[in-house]
This record gives C-alpha cells, structure tokens and sequence, in this order.
C-alpha cells in the first residue's frame, strides 16, 4: 500500500527550499511512497487536507533569531486546530532547520519542531548519519555528510553571503536526500495501514 510522506517548509530565500527538495528526493527514491511538498506560508485547504491524509509529515523552517521562522510559527499554530481532536496521532514526524551559522542556535529550530511534533502525538525520528568528526576528520568539508553533526534532527547550513545555487553545499544536500530517504523507510515500516 502506497504510503505519503508530505513536508511542510517556509524558506524567505531559497535555502531551505533546496534542503525541501533533497529530502523530497529522498524519499521519492522509497518505493511505494509517494511525496507532497507543501509551502506553509500560502497553505491552502486543500494542502490542510493532503496533510491531514499523510502518514508522515516532515517539517522544515530556517532558522530566524534561534527558533523557526515567524511564518513556519504561524502555520505551527494553526495546527492547534488539529491538535484538539488528536488528528494527527500515529503519523510519523521529522524535521529540519538551515541556518547562516554553524550553530546559529539553530538546536531551538529543531527542538520546537519535535515539540510540535510531540504535542500532536506524532512519532519523532531523528537523524542517524554519522558524523565527519566521529572518523576523525579535523575540518568537515562541504561534501562531508551529516557535515555539522545532528542527530535530533537535520541540520543544514548556507553562508550567509551564498545564494541557494550554491549554498546549503552539496555534502548538507545529500545528507538531505538520505534524510528523506529514511523518513519514508520509517514510514513504510510504522505507519498505520
Ligand atoms: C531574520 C533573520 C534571522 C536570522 N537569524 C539567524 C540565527 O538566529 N542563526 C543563524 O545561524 N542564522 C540566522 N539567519 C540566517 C538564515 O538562517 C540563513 O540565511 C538561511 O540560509 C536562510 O534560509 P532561507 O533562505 O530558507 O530563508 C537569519 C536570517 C534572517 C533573515
């Protein structure tokens, strides 16, 4: 049976669309998945509704003066309509945050995420890369995977003075893939039939 891995992002300026689209990848690379993104801010009913039929939802937000986006917020509250009736109990849940710095708080990000998460009922999953720095490498480099190291979630990070061509680099990009790539492996093992 076919299962829906849906992610719901904000990005104010392109970076963390392009993490959206590597962990869409991801898990377009699972069989029997099928992938909706949806933009938060501009959501529609009808993007409510495919939410609503997901059995995962994987949330992405940049990180803005250390928490999620102000508009990836206001979509977050508007789930308090869900969350009264425990609609989303049992789905699957991941996140992922893109920020300037190499920490950049951006943990916050994440921990609001799975909060969000948790408050709904959902099943967290967390990120099992291992880390360029548990090989011994002294300086990550930008085609290392899991380059900065997160485990609670997906990390990715975009120089500041670096547009979305460029930047996250391609090792956060792949790390984004494989992201994705176990969120439906996850969701195909779990989710409700
Ligand atoms: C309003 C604002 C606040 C930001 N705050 C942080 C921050 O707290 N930590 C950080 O590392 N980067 C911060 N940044 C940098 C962004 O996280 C970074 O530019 C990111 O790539 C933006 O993602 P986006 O292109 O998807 O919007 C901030 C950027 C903006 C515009």
């Amino acid at each position: 049976m076919t299962k829906t891995v849906s992610i719901a992002y904000h990005s104010g300026y392109g970076h963390t669309a392009k993490v959206a689209e590597a962990v869409a990848e991801g898990a377009k690379a699972v069989a029997g998945t099928t992938v909706t993104v949806i933009k938060v801010d501009g959501i529609t009913d009808a993007d409510w509704s495919k939410l609503d039929a997901s059995d995962a939802i994987i949330f992405g937000a940049p990180t803005y003066m250390g928490g999620p986006s102000a508009q990836f917020k206001t979509f977050a509250d508007a789930t308090s309509k869900r969350w009264f009736t425990l609609a989303w109990k049992d789905k699957i849940a991941a996140g992922f945050t893109n920020s300037g710095s190499y920490s950049g708080d951006r943990l916050a990000s994440l921990q609001q995420l799975s909060i969000l998460a948790m408050q709904h009922g959902m099943i967290w999953v967390g990120q099992t890369e291992s880390a360029p720095q548990l090989a011994g490498t002294d300086v990550p480099k930008i085609e290392d995977i899991n380059r900065v190291g997160s485990f609670s979630g997906l990390m990715t990070q975009s120089n500041s003075k670096s547009g979305p061509d460029i930047a996250p680099p391609s090792g956060d990009l792949e790390t984004a893939r494989r992201f994705g790539k176990r969120i439906a492996e996850i969701t195909n093992r779990f989710s409700k039939a």
